[in-house]
This record gives structure tokens, sequence and C-alpha cells, in this order.
């Protein structure tokens, strides 16, 4: 496996779930991580417990210009940059005409956009670096479609577009895309959205920790291979 110590990777939506789970477990593989979200309070907590390889990133993936602020702090903090995890996203249970107009277009703009604008941000000094890493946390949903989540699933499959096309754009300039697929994993995600923190399953569902470690087994592979989609679920989810 390849040895990731004092390598740098950027991560959003750093402040809670797999990206706060993906954070702990790459620092515990030696590598120096850029935590990115909105509520930088949780941020600066992350980074308090993890000690001197994190830097902080207060930003929106729905802005470009936070995009390229993220990027650009690990060149200031580190020195270099190597991996960004496209992991921001959110959720909401409802049938196509429950759900509010704002709702929908935050869903689709923070899953679409805010995963299109870090890559944008990330790929000019990968390529001038010689190759490195994008790994875009997808969903089940993005992969066979959800009932009760049709826009979030929309917004899934586009990532699944986005990582095939971006495959094919960059593997010549030394840049692996890979997606992870996970299916229910016990986070805040949709959580006063339709998921409730008593709500029965909540506790069968994957823990963050678990898709963590996919992301940095991704990230460990040889440079000469790629992952391309890892989907993965809890055994006791259903169909
Ligand atoms: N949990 C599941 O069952 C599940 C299943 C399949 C796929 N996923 C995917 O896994 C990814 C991570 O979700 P999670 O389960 O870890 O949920 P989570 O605990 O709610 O974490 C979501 C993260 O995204 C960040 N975020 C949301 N909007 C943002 C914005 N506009 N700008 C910057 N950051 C933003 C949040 O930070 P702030 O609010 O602080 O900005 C938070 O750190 C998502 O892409 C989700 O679609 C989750």
């Amino acid at each position: 496996m390849r040895d990731l110590t004092d390598l740098t990777v950027a991560i959003t939506g750093a402040s809670s779930g797999i990206g706060a789970a993906t954070a702990r477990t790459l620092v515990s593989e030696g590598a120096s991580v850029v935590l990115g979200a909105r509520r930088v309070d949780r941020l600066n907590d992350l980074a308090a417990e993890l000690g001197s390889k994190v830097a902080v990133v207060e930003m929106d993936v729905r802005d470009p210009a936070d995009a390229a602020r993220l990027v650009e702090q690990a060149y200031a903090s580190f020195g270099r940059f190597d991996a960004l995890v496209a992991n921001a996203g959110i959720g909401a249970y409802g049938g196509i005409m429950d759900l509010s107009d704002d709702q929908l277009r935050e869903m689709m703009d923070t899953n679409i956009a805010g995963t299109v604008w870090p890559i944008r941000a990330a790929v000019p000094g990968l390529v001038d670096a010689g190759g490195g890493d994008i790994v875009i946390v997808g969903s089940v949903a993005g992969l066979r479609g959800a009932g009760d989540e049709a826009v979030y699933a929309a917004t899934k499959f586009a990532q699944v577009g986005l990582a095939g096309g971006l495959d094919r754009e960059l593997r010549d300039s030394g840049i692996r895309v890979s997606m992870i697929a996970p299916g229910g994993t016990a986070t805040e995600f949709a959580m006063g959205a339709g998921r409730t923190p008593d709500m029965p399953g909540l506790a069968d569902m994957m823990r963050p920790e678990d898709v963590a470690e996919a992301v940095v087994t991704v990230l460990k592979q040889p440079l000469s291979m790629r992952t391309l989609i890892w989907s993965m679920r809890s055994v006791k989810e259903a169909d």
C-alpha cells in the first residue's frame, strides 16, 4: 500500500460525519489535512483534537472563491497539495412535490456545483505536480435511484458522470478520480429533513469511520492502479 505520510489532503464537509472521520483516519496515517466547511467552530474543535497537521478553512462549497481558498491553504500551510476529498453534501427526504424550491435548489447547488468548484480549484496544482487524487463521496442513490429522494439521487448521479468524465479527461495527467458510493451511514445527514436521531434503523447503518476507511484505502492504492467506483452498504440495509 502507498504511504500517505506527509501528503496533504483537502476535505470538503469536514465538520461532521464522513468528512470528519476521514480527517481523523488520514491524520492517523501521517497525512496533513485541510478541513473545509461552514461551521468553523466544529472545524476548530477537530483541529484541536488532531494536532499540528491540520489547517482549517471556513468555506461554502457553492462559492468558487471559497473552493479556491481551500486548496490555497494546503500550499500555504503544508507546502504541497496531493488530494481532494469532495465530500460535502446534503440530502432531504420527500417526494418531488413535497420539498420546497429552496430545499431542492440548495441540494442541487451543494451536491453538484459544490463538487465541481473544489475540483476546478484542485486540478491545476495537481497537473503541475504530475498527478494526485480526487475522491468524490457519492451515494448508492446515485447508482440506482431512490424513492423519496429523486432529486438527491439525481445530484448523486451527476457526480457519477463527473467522476467518469474526469477519469478519462485527467488520467493522462496522472490524476486518479475515484468515487466512494456509500449506502446509509449514521451521521447528521438529513437530520430534521427525513431522519431523526432516534429513528429506527440508524443504529444498523454504517458508521462514518467505515466510509472513511474506504476513502483512505483508495488513496493508499499503488499509483499504478486506480479505483473507479467503490459502493458499500451495511449488511442490515434493505435492498
Ligand atoms: N449519511 C448517509 O447516509 C450518506 C449516504 C450516502 C452518501 N452520503 C454522502 O456523504 C457525504 C457526507 O455526508 P455525511 O453523511 O457525512 O453528512 P453530514 O454529517 O451531514 O456532513 C455533511 C458535511 O457537508 C458539509 N456541507 C454541507 N453543505 C455545505 C456547504 N454549502 N459548504 C460546505 N460544506 C457543506 C457540512 O458542513 P457545514 O454544515 O459545517 O458546512 C458537513 O461537514 C455527502 O455527500 C452525502 O451525500 C451520505
